[in-house]
């Protein structure tokens, strides 16, 4: 699990003015809870007096009190009043980690890590489509599934199983897909691909009702971002006729993954039809769960040499060297420290008041596997740069794969 990244942490009506919410991610526990400005607060959820969960506690006017002895934490996470000492008594100890958090697309973003702004990469926008609402209608949706995240995010990129694993979409007349390139994007990769489409007797409903004559093809753009572990499945039906899906993955912790998505259509846009799109989505992830969640390792990411990747993996592959690159950086939890001491030993997700200032805090910031590069997501942005002036040249891009037999996603 990556530190230093952003991550959707809720659906923004999941969090209320004064109501502290507990979520989980990357293993450890938050405090969310929104202001009167609507302004939406993260706080380490363990109180640094004596351990008690702040997300049990309650509102007091912009801070949280902790339900043990009512210690009061303010949105920036310094304590601002402990109660047994009298209201004049301040230490600069008393503190715990606050993290940056943004709200777009009815999501709460929260960036896990301790960068400066101008440090941190933006949240992928990888849904123009949601603000259409004239000519676009969006169903959202968020499940919890017993897998890594690293696993399950391979699993949407992976090409190959749409044709083995998916009832409506795949197509088992359609094992070998043409060849298609892969694209740089900033911090991922992008492929468009023509494939044979599904046979009509496939789709059922309204979807099934607008496509029953036979096609020929369906064309088909996926994209991802390692920024929120999200990407974009946008398949065109026919000329005028698609649906985007724009799905962003939160480990909540090493084997367990929450995903958080929005799929917006520009057919049959009456509301009386979204629950159609979601059944369907429904059904798509259900397929995909009954496989990832028995892979083995359970845990990701897998070293090249110990999978067999071919040429038609190529996107999950692409993804997973990105990953590398990042833990490379020194942005992975390393898991098996926290894991062997978590009954024992408080660690956080270090906060940038945390770098700013790293004397004097109660609890650890979680060890990493390796050290740190904090370069890597400039490197990452500057090396995309470069691939896509050099397409714009009409040059073969360096780290572009060539030649891809299998690139596409799922309708
Ligand atoms: S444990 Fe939180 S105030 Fe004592
Ligand atoms: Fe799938």
């Amino acid at each position: 699990m990556l530190i230093n990244n952003w991550y959707v942490a809720a659906d923004s009506a999941d969090i209320k003015v004064g109501e502290p919410t507990s979520v989980k991610m990357l293993g450890f526990d938050f405090v969310l809870y929104r202001l009167e400005s609507g302004a939406v607060v993260c706080l380490s959820d363990v109180c640094v007096h004596r351990g008690a969960s702040l997300s049990r506690g309650n509102c007091v006017d912009e801070n949280v009190a902790c339900p043990f002895h009512g210690w009061e934490f303010a949105p920036d996470g310094n304590c601002a009043k402990i109660p047994s000492m009298g209201e004049d008594f301040t230490t600069r100890r008393a503190k715990v980690d606050s993290y940056p958090t943004e709200e777009v697309y009815g999501w709460i973003w929260v960036f896990l890590g301790d960068l400066e702004e101008e440090d941190r990469p933006p949240i992928p926008n990888l849904l123009p489509e949601y603000h259409d609402t004239d000519n676009w209608r969006t169903t959202r949706m968020w499940f919890e599934v017993d897998a890594n995240w690293q696993k399950f995010e391979e699993n949407s990129l992976d090409t190959a199983h749409i044709t083995y694993v998916h009832s409506t979409f795949g197509n088992r007349t359609d094992r070998k897909h043409t060849p298609a390139q892969i694209k740089s994007t900033y911090y991922g990769k992008k492929v468009r691909r023509e494939r044979k489409a599904p046979k009509a007797t496939q789709k059922s409903g309204v979807l099934g009702k607008l496509l029953s004559e036979e096609r020929s093809k369906t064309v088909v753009e996926l994209e991802f971002c390692l920024v929120g572990i999200a990407h974009r499945i946008n398949p065109q039906f026919r000329p005028g006729m698609s649906q985007a899906t724009f799905s962003a993955s939160t480990p909540i912790d090493s084997k367990r993954t929450r995903q958080f998505g929005l799929q917006a259509r520009n057919y049959a846009i009456e509301p009386e039809n979204d629950q159609e799109r979601i059944d369907g989505r429904r059904q798509a992830i259900d397929e995909d769960i009954a496989v990832i969640t028995h892979v083995r390792p359970a845990i990701g990411p897998t070293s090249f040499s110990d999978e067999m990747l071919v040429q038609s993996d190529q996107m999950e592959t692409e993804f997973r060297k990105m990953v590398m690159r990042m833990i490379d950086a020194g942005y992975e939890i390393d898991h098996e420290k926290v894991e062997a001491q978590w009954d024992r030993k408080i660690y956080v997700i270090p906060s940038p008041a945390r770098r700013r200032d790293p004397k004097g805090w109660v609890h650890e910031a979680v060890p990493t596997t390796k050290p740190r590069n904090d370069k890597i997501w400039l490197e990452l942005k500057q090396e995309a740069e470069a691939d896509m002036a050099k397409v714009a040249q009409n040059e073969p891009a360096q780290s572009a794969a060539q030649g891809d037999k299998n690139g596409g996603a799922a309708e």
